[in-house]
């Protein structure tokens, strides 16, 4: 006799909807926080009841297993929980930040960084994380920039898939996997003067052509959910946005996943002025697709009369729960809804080491100030608020990371120059924000005593994240004081830069030898950063948004539109050049700063080696390519220098005439290769025409025929030197 087919997740769900009550199907559709490391009888008596579908910011593992407990066994449907938490660059192990993590252009190693956070957080119990946060960086004011992976939508979508992959592991089904969210749908990244939680006024196109794209990767990519922002985007919040949910996630995109509220989402419809109360609020949610309510709980005191009013009809309900129970059953956990005792992999350091690596930029080395030569150098002075500082270096977003296990720049230069240097450290100021002197004269001591000073400054991890956002963008504090003091003794110094978003280091830029910027690299900060600093291993890492020189130059972004009026080098007039009393036209008119110039500080994708790359050869076949066809660009990159390094290589498109207006250039591809001391490599990147395609007139992605410029090189200043010709 033939065995009887396993039935399918959509007969599951089926079955499962007609078991249920309204009361059952309701609670399903909300994400309750946790009681904090305990189960209280409300809680017990809730999930017994049916009455919640999920839980958050529970992470001890004997709660979990006990709260699982409840829901499979005690209540009348065996309905299991999801248990979601941030599990944003690590979990106990902490990683880079993600715009750290971006700054390492490699999604191997952020896939790789996001499985070992899948399988720690697997092992306490959660199955479901508020990441990877996609949302495009623009604006190093907003706190959050530190949770993106930066300015780019490529870069962004790609490190996007990545990390899906690795959180979300082969299947879902496995217990080590994680269920990923991507967030924030879409367009919180462009909130009004960087401030967190502001308005999004953006056009249809820009959302299309700027914030979709990763989303549509995640999509592509199998993302298990999807967060809507918090915020009011052109007129309409999110949460309550059917463009969004319904037409394009759903209708364009073919979503079938779940779309769950942030934090008290719902209810702040009615705080933006969408909806009066809850209830109201409730109806707007759920009929524009957030399917889940995180915290608030309008859906569960309000469905009923909102059914029974005709409000909102059963059936759609129905595909609300569906898309809840859905993924529940994607993650197996109907089968086997408890967790692992252990960790599989176990602690992984030597990858939180490479992430931090990598993610290191070089920003300035001046006379080849780095690495230190440990043979001469015999006295080094480590200074500055950041050095040793355990919690700081992990960056926002580790509730779980153990700043027990971090190790500091100070331990590990120690450590690993032995007795043979000796180091001097001196802190300085007290922290990134004091205004007190008292430690400027050790740290002066520390530095005249010293053939080299190495200031760890920058930001302390409260000062970016959520909420967390700077009117300027200084380093903060008498840090700048600091660095000037200890310029004053003439010894060499190498700042290094811990930070949760670009600073503008215009002001102390010059006063040091050499920049290293280290964003927050997590729990194996002072093992990388010392790599690095000896030479260990050269510098890898390449900015993953622009660096402005001030705040007033936002925003400043490398795939910026052309105007009418672009600057070029010989129309940018500096303000102290201006003559007296020059009449209204004698600058010129094109589009700058007259006290910031055209550039920024430092273009997106820069950052040095102790090597040099040299290119030449760009070259594309076929000069001519039928939509629907491909073509190949290449180049010849050459390490010049005398050590080994990796160098990203990265390849910018231009589309010069278009239906509607195109960015002067954007980012296509790029690849990171290890070159030896003198060794060249062929670099090809092939193009299909869909990857060419843009926003047009109507709204259509289309690759419109026309000619195509294009450029390979090691930033976004590369030239844009060869062409092709797309035909019709
Ligand atoms: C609010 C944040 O916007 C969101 O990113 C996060 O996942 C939730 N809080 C839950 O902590």
């Amino acid at each position: 006799m033939a065995a009887t087919p396993p039935l399918s997740i959509e007969d599951r769900i089926r079955a499962l909807l007609g078991a249920m009550t309204l009361d059952e199907k309701v609670g399903q559709l909300w994400l309750r926080q946790g009681d904090g490391g305990t189960v209280s009888d409300a809680l017990r008596s809730a999930i017994r009841g049916g009455r919640v579908g999920g839980i958050l910011n529970e992470v001890d593992p004997e709660v979990t297993r006990e709260l699982q407990r409840l829901a499979t066994e005690e209540s009348r449907l065996g309905i299991p929980l999801l248990v979601g938490r941030d599990v944003v660059h690590g979990f106990e192990t902490v990683f880079p930040i993600p715009l750290g993590l971006a700054a390492t252009w490699n999604p191997d190693l952020v896939e790789s960084c996001s499985r070992v956070a899948a399988e720690e957080a697997a092992a306490c119990g959660v199955n479901w994380t508020f990441a990877p946060m996609i949302d495009i960086g623009r604006d190093p004011r907003w706190g959050r920039i530190a949770e993106t992976f930066g300015e780019d939508p490529v870069l962004t979508g790609t490190l996007a898939a990545a990390s899906i992959r690795g959180f979300q592991g082969e299947t879902l089904a496995d217990p080590d996997s994680l269920a990923a969210c991507a967030k924030h749908f879409a367009g919180y990244g462009a909130s009004e003067g960087g401030r967190d939680y502001n308005s999004t006024p953006l056009t249809e196109r820009e959302l299309r052509a700027v914030h979709f794209p990763p989303f549509r990767a995640s999509v592509e990519a199998g993302v298990a959910s999807i967060m809507p922002s918090f915020s009011d985007v052109d007129g309409i919040p999110a949460t309550a946005n059917p463009f969004l949910l319904r037409q394009v996630l759903r209708e364009e995109w073919g979503f079938d996943g779940l779309v769950a509220s942030d934090w008290n989402a719902v209810i702040e419809l009615s705080v933006h002025g969408l909806t009066e109360g809850d209830r109201e609020a409730a109806r707007e949610a759920a009929l524009a697709g957030t399917d889940m309510e995180m915290a608030s709980h309008a859906y569960t005191d309000h469905f009923q009369s909102l059914l029974e009013a005709g409000e909102i009809s059963e059936a759609h309900v129905d595909e609300m729960v569906s898309n809840v129970l859905r993924l529940k059953l994607r993650l197996g956990l109907f089968d086997h809804p408890q967790h692992r005792e252990q960790i599989r992999g176990g602690p992984r350091l030597d990858l939180a080491q490479e992430a931090a690596v990598q993610s290191l930029v070089l920003l300035r080395n001046e006379h080849d100030t780095l690495p230190l030569n440990r043979e001469r150098i015999r006295t080094l002075a480590v200074i500055g608020p950041l050095a040793d500082e355990p919690y700081e270096q992990l960056g926002t977003w580790v509730f779980d990371g153990d700043p027990e296990k971090s190790q500091t720049p100070l331990q590990s230069l120690r450590q690993t120059l032995g007795d043979t240097t000796v180091v001097r450290y001196a802190r300085g100021v007290e922290t990134t924000r004091s205004l007190g002197r008292d430690g400027f004269a050790d740290a002066v001591e520390a530095a005249q005593a010293a053939d080299v000073a190495l200031l760890f400054v920058g930001e302390e991890s409260i000062l970016s994240g959520e909420a967390h956002c700077r009117a300027e963008l200084e380093l903060p504090g008498a840090q700048a004081a600091l660095i000037d003091a200890v310029e004053r003794t003439g010894t060499p110094i190498v700042l290094v830069v811990l930070a949760g978003r670009p600073l503008a280091l215009t002001d102390v830029l010059s006063r040091a030898d050499a920049v290293l910027y280290a964003w927050h690299p997590g729990t194996m900060a002072g093992p990388a950063i010392t790599d690095v600093l000896l030479g260990d291993q050269a510098p890898s890492g390449r900015l993953p948004v622009t660096f402005p020189k001030s705040a007033g130059q936002i925003p400043v972004y490398h795939a910026h539109k052309n105007t009418g009026r672009p600057p070029t080098p010989e129309t940018v007039i500096s303000i102290g050049d201006i003559p007296v009393a020059a009449p209204q036209t004698s600058v010129g008119n094109t589009s700058f700063y007259l006290d910031a110039g055209a550039e920024p500080l430092f273009p997106f994708g820069f950052g040095l080696s102790y090597t040099r790359f040299e290119y030449r050869d760009v070259r594309v076949s076929p000069e001519a390519v039928p939509l629907g066809g491909t073509v190949t660009v290449r180049a010849t990159v050459q390490n010049v220098g005398a050590v080994e390094a990796e160098e990203v290589v990265q390849l910018y498109v231009r589309d010069p005439v278009a239906s509607a207006t195109q960015p002067v250039r954007q980012l296509r591809g790029f690849q990171r290769v290890r070159l030896a001391s003198g060794e060249s490599r062929e670099v090809a990147f092939t193009l299909h025409t869909d990857d060419l395609a843009i926003v047009d007139r109507d709204m259509r992605w289309t690759t419109e025929p026309g000619t195509f410029f294009v450029g390979i090189g090691g930033d976004s200043r590369a030239p844009l030197a060869a062409r092709f010709e797309v035909t019709g």
